[in-house]
């Protein structure tokens, strides 16, 4: 869809379960975000009616249903919304969707029996469930063949709970032009890119000297201390066409944050025990309550929300309704350093390393509403599901 279109999405539920279908990243009014309160019971139709408003970016859907959002991921249930905008489509970058601009949605999955496998344990809860087969836009080790010259991919971590580390087979340079809500100001060269659940980036790679051969997208993780390295795609480069496009050195220009214009600060605790079996994750000691309201916004107020994770396990943080902009990192001890190069842009969920905090830069802009509830959680979706969640609404 293109920015200021006026859409209706219409999902129909022909489950026997009841589910919700949420537009993460979309900046939209509460009542037609899809979070756990847009409930869409078996054969019922939902729709998400909005004019957007926003700028090109991916972004991408799945269910949110209170308690269940983990099992209704992992069964399939998720898409990508891309959005696009005149002043980016001018910009000269690969954008031949299935030709050289490439959405590429990264799961992993158990399979028992040929057949999906979703039975986390305690264990699986606190540390993210994670499968032993890597998923691309549902397939395992999916082939593709490529132009040479620039190839674009929009890659989304759509798994549970695991962090994913892009890199080619050769370790190749490629360049990431935007994060989850839109375009970085200049493209970041990278030979490796870590995403965790429901982050985004869109990465250009030059395949110019590639013809004939193969080029493997590779994802590596860390689990239990060992590495594990995976094929994302595999890419055969033709060697009879081409494409001739440079790769601009400029993209968008971001507004100007003025910090002293910030007129509060936000403290977010993501903390954790084990109860019998029984894990209770909270953000600021609190479980997720439908009924709470945690945080009363104003509309158009900058605030930096500071987030610490005070376990010794990774998590990250997503809002909805709006994007954020990542401002300082704070190792274990205290000490701050800078966000790197491909995370300065417009976020909507951040990762955060055990024991770290972050602070982000936030500023509700539309859609005030007192009894509008949109969400703030983690993520990692097991996490999400035992309670590391909250509710805010903006307010004039
Ligand atoms: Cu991707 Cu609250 O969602
Ligand atoms: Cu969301
Ligand atoms: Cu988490």
């Amino acid at each position: 869809m293109k920015d200021t279109d006026k859409v209706s999405i219409n999902y129909t539920n022909n489950l026997n379960e009841t589910t919700t279908m949420h537009g993460h990243g979309m900046h939209v009014q509460a009542s037609q975000d899809g979070g756990v309160h847009q409930k869409i019971e078996p054969n019922n139709t939902w729709s998400a009616v909005y004019t957007v408003n926003q700028k090109a970016c991916t972004n991408w859907y799945h269910p949110h249903l209170m308690g269940k959002t983990a099992q209704h991921v992992y069964k399939g249930l998720a898409g990508l919304i891309i959005i696009e905008d005149s002043s980016t489509d001018s910009l000269a970058l690969p954008n031949t969707y299935g030709e050289d601009d490439i959405p590429l949605v990264i799961q992993d999955r158990q399979f028992l029996n040929y057949q999906l496998d979703y039975n986390p344990k305690m264990r699986d809860i606190m540390s993210g469930y994670r499968g032993d087969t890597l998923i691309t836009n549902g397939q395992i080790s999916p082939k593709f063949t490529a132009k040479s010259g620039l190839l674009r991919l929009r890659i989304l971590n759509g798994s549970n709970g695991s962090m994913y580390k892009f890199h080619f087979n050769d370790n190749r340079a490629f360049h990431q032009i935007s994060t989850d809500n839109g375009f970085l100001q200049e493209p970041v060269s990278l030979t490796s890119l870590t995403l965790s659940p429901s982050e985004r980036a869109e990465i250009v790679v030059g395949l110019y000297n590639d013809g004939g051969k193969e080029v493997l997208l590779k994802v590596s993780e860390t689990i239990d201390n060992t590495l594990k390295q995976s094929t994302a795609l595999s890419i055969s480069v033709d060697v009879q066409s081409a494409s001739v496009l440079t790769l601009p050195s400029s993209l968008i220009t971001h507004e100007n944050i003025d910090i002293s214009s910030v007129v509060r600060t936000r403290n977010f605790t993501l903390q954790g025990q084990g109860n019998r079996g029984n894990p209770s994750l909270t953000i600021n000691n609190k479980s997720m309550d439908m009924a709470r309201i945690d945080e009363t916004i104003k509309v158009n107020e900058l605030e930096i929300w500071n987030i610490k994770n005070e376990m010794g396990m990774d998590h990250n943080f997503h809002i909805h309704a709006t994007h954020f902009i990542p401002h300082k990192r704070y190792t274990s001890s205290g000490t701050e350093y800078a966000i790197s190069s491909n995370e300065q842009g417009y976020k909507d969920c951040i990762h955060i390393p055990p024991n770290e905090s972050i602070d982000i830069l936030v500023k509700m802009t539309d859609y005030t509403d007192p009894n509008g509830k949109y969400m703030y959680h983690c993520h990692f979706l097991e996490h999400e599901d035992a309670g590391m969640m909250g509710q805010f609404v903006v307010t004039t």
